[in-house]
């Protein structure tokens, strides 16, 4: 039978469309890849028209800020680990301290710091916190007040300071029994 294979005029005995191997090529190339594709841009087709219109997000997230109340306090996790002060600085004063943009005391610049380190901590957290000069306050953004005294101590360490690293004063018993 196998035989009956060997000669092409032998394989026009067979019926059916497929006599050359190209046919073969185009016969698989028909009844396999074309109807991957079909099946693929269906899929595509099918999900797309899920996909949300601008202005139609309704992630959870998303639809309760829709519907939030107006004027709901945002309420800081107040057991989040502290930011560093390398981590502020790096963050919220690097853009004037790091090259003394608009008249800052450089975070490298001993000379700058010295007079200002004399005043103590307490004050240079303080014009830290609520401004001073060309300085906006630091306080109310992204990190709490005693992340910006870390990052106080940060710059004022880096030039001689040896002020302690702040932290949050220990929870109160009330706080703690929760
Ligand atoms: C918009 C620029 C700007 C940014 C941002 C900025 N500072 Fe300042 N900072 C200044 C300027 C200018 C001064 C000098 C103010 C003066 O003495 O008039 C200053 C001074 C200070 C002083 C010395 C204050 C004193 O009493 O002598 C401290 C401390 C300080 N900055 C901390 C910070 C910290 C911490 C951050 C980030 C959380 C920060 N600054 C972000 C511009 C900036």
């Amino acid at each position: 039978m196998s035989a009956n294979h060997q000669t092409s005029e032998h394989t026009e005995d067979h019926t059916g469309p497929v006599k050359t191997p190209k046919q073969f090529l185009l016969m698989i190339i028909f009844s396999f890849v074309v109807p991957v594709f079909a099946i693929i841009g269906l899929a595509y087709f099918v999900v797309t028209q899920f996909k949300p219109i601008a202005g139609a997000n309704n992630e959870p997230k998303v639809v309760e800020q829709r519907i939030a109340k107006i004027g709901t306090v945002e309420v800081k996790d107040g057991n989040a680990p502290l930011a560093t002060g390398e981590k502020v600085y790096a963050t919220q004063c690097i853009a004037c301290h790091g090259s003394g943009a608009a008249g800052a005391p450089k975070y490298q610049e001993k000379g700058a710091w010295s007079a200002r380190i004399g005043k103590g901590y307490e004050a240079l957290l303080t014009s830290a916190l609520k401004g001073k000069g060309n300085m906006g306050a630091q306080g109310g953004g992204d990190f709490d007040d005693v992340e910006i005294g870390r990052a106080v101590v940060f710059m004022a360490n880096a030039n001689g300071a040896k002020f302690a690293i702040p932290d949050r004063p220990a929870p109160t018993p009330e706080a703690a029994a929760k």
